[in-house]
């Protein structure tokens, strides 16, 4: 039996990944911060697909959230064959008037724990010759978004060190992929307030419809995994167009509707 780790799985993209990865007979790890949810999903996972299901507790903006998860799972003695680090979160204005400390939160999760996390378990894949890590970026990884300044910049960093490890990695049996989601219908977009903006009026896709794709490419070891064809448009076309001008349409998409 294979066993995934599986970061912010108590809802959205995550949850969605915890229940494909259930149905395809791996075993789950689950790490999130509310414990009653994840209790509940280790529950119901556990008996619909009838796999071994364990979790973990735990804030990964903490500086020690990796270190802790680590001597969770060498304590269970769980060699991890699949490694998505898919907990994320957005705040979004101009960066002037943000939250510093929400930002820097951000900082800690998307960028450090995501890096030590993925060190600290590639170590075993190299060693056992075999592994898959899906890192989830966004849209955003190859748009510098004005008043999301933070978040493309964290999801930017996500796509350049994936696609760096697959060149370090390409000779072993451990393949990297970057998932880049557009707007997808989870809880993220009411969270940062971003849910009746025009980013979230075009083309959001399902969580399931994303992770059926995104799973589809990691197992075939693919570099990028973007979902949705007006995604796939939208990311050829920030190449191609000045940043002045995608500038002006992130300000554009992300811009707050009149109350009327
Ligand atoms: N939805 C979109 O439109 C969209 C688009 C592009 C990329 N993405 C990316 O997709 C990923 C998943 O987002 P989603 O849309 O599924 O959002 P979501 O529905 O808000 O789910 C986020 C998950 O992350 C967990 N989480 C948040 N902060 C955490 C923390 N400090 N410590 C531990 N866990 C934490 C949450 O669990 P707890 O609150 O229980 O801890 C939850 O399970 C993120 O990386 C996001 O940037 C989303």
């Amino acid at each position: 039996m294979k066993n995934v780790l599986i970061t912010g799985t108590t809802s959205g993209i995550g949850k969605a990944f915890a229940e494909k990865f259930a149905d395809e007979g791996y075993d789950l790890i689950l790490v999130a911060r509310d414990e009653q949810k994840l209790k509940q999903q280790q529950a119901a996972l556990q008996e619909t697909y009838r796999v071994a299901v364990k979790y973990i507790v735990q804030d990964l903006t903490q500086e020690n959230a990796a270190s802790l998860i680590m001597a969770d799972i060498d304590k269970w003695k769980v060699a991890i064959d699949i490694l998505v680090n898919n907990a994320g979160f957005n705040e979004c204005g101009f960066f002037v008037d943000t939250s510093l400390d929400r930002e820097l939160e951000m900082i800690s999760m998307h960028i450090r724990f995501a890096t030590e996390l993925t060190k600290r378990i590639l170590v075993h894949m190299k060693e056992n010759g075999y592994g898959r890590i899906l890192n989830v970026g966004s849209t955003g990884s190859f748009i510098p978004s004005p008043t999301d300044a933070v978040y493309s910049a964290t999801k930017a960093y996500i796509m350049f060190f994936s696609n760096a490890l697959c060149g370090e990695l390409s000779k072993t049996g451990v393949k990297v992929t970057t998932l880049c989601p557009g707007a997808t219908e989870t809880e993220f977009a009411v969270k940062a307030n971003i849910k009746n903006t025009m980013l979230f009026k075009i083309a959001v896709m399902s969580p399931e419809k994303v992770v059926r794709i995104a799973y589809r490419g990691m197992m075939k070891g693919r570099r990028l995994v973007i979902p949705g064809i007006y995604n796939k448009l939208l990311v050829a076309f920030s190449k191609v167009m000045p940043v002045s001008i995608t500038n002006r349409i992130t300000i554009f998409m992300l811009k707050q509707p009149k109350i009327r």
